[in-house]
């Protein structure tokens, strides 16, 4: 089966932590916008985050309060809303928390455009939650029955919205799926002259239960660009040319 190319697009301090104290030092802010430079660069149809960090951005904590009575049972069978957009934001959800009530995210700075969102489920969902979807608009695809299976979700991302290239953008937890399947195909990072110096911050590839039997990868340097004020843009692959 085909998937997409996929690159996971980040932004760390020295010590590789992707959240922490350093973010809010001044000189941050620069390293922020040229992550965003970069992923406009990149030019990909798609870009997608684990539930914890599309809440801390984008859904901001909102809970819907759906009516659970009289929900006829919903199949659990993929639903695309929209199959020509012009890019997609993908959320992995697996049961449905993120409280959305648009059916895409607005651009919030020069580097962004308007995203179609598409929901990353398991069979455990509440129909309550995916008639919401269908209501406002939202594609949602199922990645397995309890837990969530990358390889399959990206071969439906490629076969059901022409997803050709895809930046995986955080956080940790989802970075460490995507690594653990062995579905990274590239590494964009962004490395911040700053340590945080944290020890209890999430890092660029974390694992937890869900995942197994987690094995070192390998990658291979492909380009390194100095960004201003002692910055770095590292370009690795994970197969040697
Ligand atoms: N520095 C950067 O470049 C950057 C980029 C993006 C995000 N961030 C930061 O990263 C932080 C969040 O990172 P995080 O690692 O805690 O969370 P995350 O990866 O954004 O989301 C984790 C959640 O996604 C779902 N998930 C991910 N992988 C799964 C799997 N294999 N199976 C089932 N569910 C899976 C689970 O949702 P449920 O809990 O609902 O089951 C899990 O709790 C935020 O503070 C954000 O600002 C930084």
């Amino acid at each position: 089966m085909e998937r997409p190319y996929i690159i996971c697009h980040m932004l760390t301090s020295l010590d590789g932590k992707i959240i922490g104290d350093y973010l809010n030092e001044e000189r941050a802010a620069y390293f922020i916008d040229q992550y965003e430079k970069i992923h406009d660069h990149y030019g990909c149809k798609a870009w997608i985050c684990g539930r914890v960090t599309m809440e801390e951005h984008f859904t901001l904590g909102h809970k819907l309060n759906l009516k659970q009575d009289n929900i006829p049972t919903i199949p659990r069978t993929d639903y695309v809303a929209e199959k020509d957009a012009k890019t997609y934001v993908i959320a992995v959800d697996p049961s449905g928390k993120l409280g959305w009530t648009e059916n895409s995210i607005a651009p919030w700075n020069e580097y962004r455009s308007e995203d179609h969102i598409v929901e990353v489920l398991t069979e455990q969902v509440s129909d309550a939650y995916l008639a919401h979807l269908k209501n406002i608009g939202i594609s949602y695809i199922f990645g397995g029955k309890e837990s969530l299976n990358f390889t399959v979700i990206v071969e439906k991302l490629k076969n059901l919205f022409s997803i050709d290239e895809l930046m995986v953008e955080g956080g940790g937890f989802l970075n460490g799926s995507f690594l653990n399947e062995g579905l990274i195909d590239e590494l964009s990072l962004v490395l911040v002259p700053i340590a945080d110096g944290a020890s209890n911050s999430v890092t660029l590839f974390e694992t937890s239960s869900y995942l197994n039997n987690p094995k070192p990868v390998n990658f291979y340097l492909k380009a390194i660009e100095k960004l201003d004020d002692g910055g770095l843009w590292l370009k690795y692959v994970t197969k040697r040319d």
